[in-house]
């Protein structure tokens, strides 16, 4: 815990405590996920994250996160129809996803066509979304569509349209090939699904919060989570995981290459995790997955990554002694993914498929007892600045001009 030298270095403003990054700070409360990083445990509403894993199906994980119970039969089929109902896309959408250019970042895709959703979704008087399980299911169903339909029409392809009557899983698999799966990448998918779909106060979750608590609609709340997801200390991070095993080339070569990263200077991605203080206890059914599909497929992407887990494990214990490093969700997503056949751009694609049903379950946990979320910040600039006309301010290069020129 480095809390106490955050804040050491951080008071200010009159001895106000400042906690960057919040650190450990508790900002709300919530029902829906249970993250202990001394223990390496998650839970979904008290279910171990070990018996979902093995057991639950994603709708299954779906039906826990919105409505707060396991469903019975009735209602399992009740939540898959309609999740099945809702998959295909508004035809403008996949139209407008076809003007795109096609070498547009898959994550800046996703980020603009949920977006787009709002625009063809039912809406009341004044422009806003209703957020509700109707809206909720509305967007769990057609993320998964999207990312499909941008891996075909970047390829030059028609995207295909969904079936109603396979698994989520299976469905987004089939809208990518046009071929059902074989039960293995079901399940393997299936089981992504389930593990990465809440994590408590996450960043990107925090920020569909927040987007919420302005009384903003769900669609926003989406939009802002996806953009937050994106960067490499949240959900970024498996395409450059997937980048070092490439680089990598085969596992004799794993040490070396870390030894060279970590004299750059730079990190070991898939590694690390701000609330977890050992292994992220999703990464052994991830690395299970990826050990099945590498020997399903003849490739060499496990080994590599295992190769790769055990140097970075102890080359961070080295080099950053007391830190407690070990690999995270991330890790073993990158060769599990790209065991099933998508591109390591689209990994925080298939990430923000599964969160969508814990963001959509937090916006609506966040307005059953709403109060706006708007923390304080310490002053830091200028005291009193006194106006100063324009002919008497000081002469010099555009500061626009200097900063693009990179001076
Ligand atoms: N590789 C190398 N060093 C790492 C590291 C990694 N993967 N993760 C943490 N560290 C080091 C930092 O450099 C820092 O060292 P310093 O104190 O000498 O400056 C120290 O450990 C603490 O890191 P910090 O970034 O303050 O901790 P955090 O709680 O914010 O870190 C992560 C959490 C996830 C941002 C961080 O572990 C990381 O960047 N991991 C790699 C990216 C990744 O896997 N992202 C997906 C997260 S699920």
């Amino acid at each position: 815990m480095h809390l106490a030298f955050e804040t050491l270095t951080a008071m200010s403003d009159g001895g106000t405590v400042v906690d960057r990054g919040l650190e450990g700070v508790v900002v709300g409360s919530t029902e829906l996920s249970r993250v202990d990083g001394e223990a390496g445990r998650l839970t979904y509403r008290g279910f171990d994250i070990h018996d979902l894993a093995p057991n639950a199906t994603f709708e299954e994980v779906c039906y826990l996160l919105l409505f707060g119970q396991l469903p019975n039969a009735y209602q399992l089929e009740d939540l898959r129809v309609r999740l099945a109902a809702n998959r295909a896309l508004p035809p403008a959408i996949v139209d407008w996803m076809r003007a795109t250019p096609k070498d547009a970042p898959p994550m800046a895709v996703l980020r603009t066509m949920v977006s787009g959703l709002a625009l063809f979704a039912p809406h009341v008087e004044d422009g806003v979304h209703p957020s509700n399980p109707r809206a909720a299911i509305h967007l769990i169903a057609k993320t998964p569509s999207i990312v499909a339909a941008w891996d075909r029409i970047r390829r030059g392809l028609e995207p295909i349209a969904p079936l109603p009557n396979l698994s989520t899983a299976a469905n987004f698999l089939y809208m990518r090939s046009g071929r059902a799966p074989i039960p293995e990448a079901e399940r393997a998918l299936d089981t992504y699904l389930v593990l990465l779909a809440d994590h408590s106060y996450n960043a990107s979750t925090f920020a569909a919060r927040v987007t919420a608590s302005t009384r903003a609609d769900i669609f926003g709340a989406a939009t802002s989570a996806i953009a937050t997801l994106e960067g490499d200390l949240h959900g970024g991070a498996p395409g450059k995981v997937m980048k070092m095993i490439r680089e990598i080339g085969a596992p004799e070569r794993a040490g070396a290459y870390v030894s060279e990263l970590l004299a750059r200077g730079e990190r070991v991605m898939g590694m690390g995790h701000r609330e977890y203080n050992v292994r992220d206890p999703r990464a052994q059914h991830l690395e299970a997955m990826a050990k099945v599909l590498a020997e399903a497929s003849g490739t060499k992407w496990y080994a590599i990554a295992r190769a790769l887990e055990d140097a970075a494990t102890v080359a961070l214990a080295e080099a950053k002694p007391g830190r407690r490093i070990y690999a995270n969700v991330e890790f073993y997503t990158a060769p599990t993914l790209y065991s099933l056949g998508l591109q390591p751009d689209e990994f925080t694609c298939m990430f923000a498929c599964a969160r969508m049903a814990g963001w959509t379950a937090h916006v609506l946990e966040q307005l059953r007892d709403n109060r706006l979320i708007r923390p304080r910040a310490t002053y830091t600039g200028p005291q009193a600045s006194p106006w100063i006309p324009l002919e008497r301010r000081a002469s010099g290069k555009s500061v626009a001009t200097s900063a693009a020129a990179g001076s």
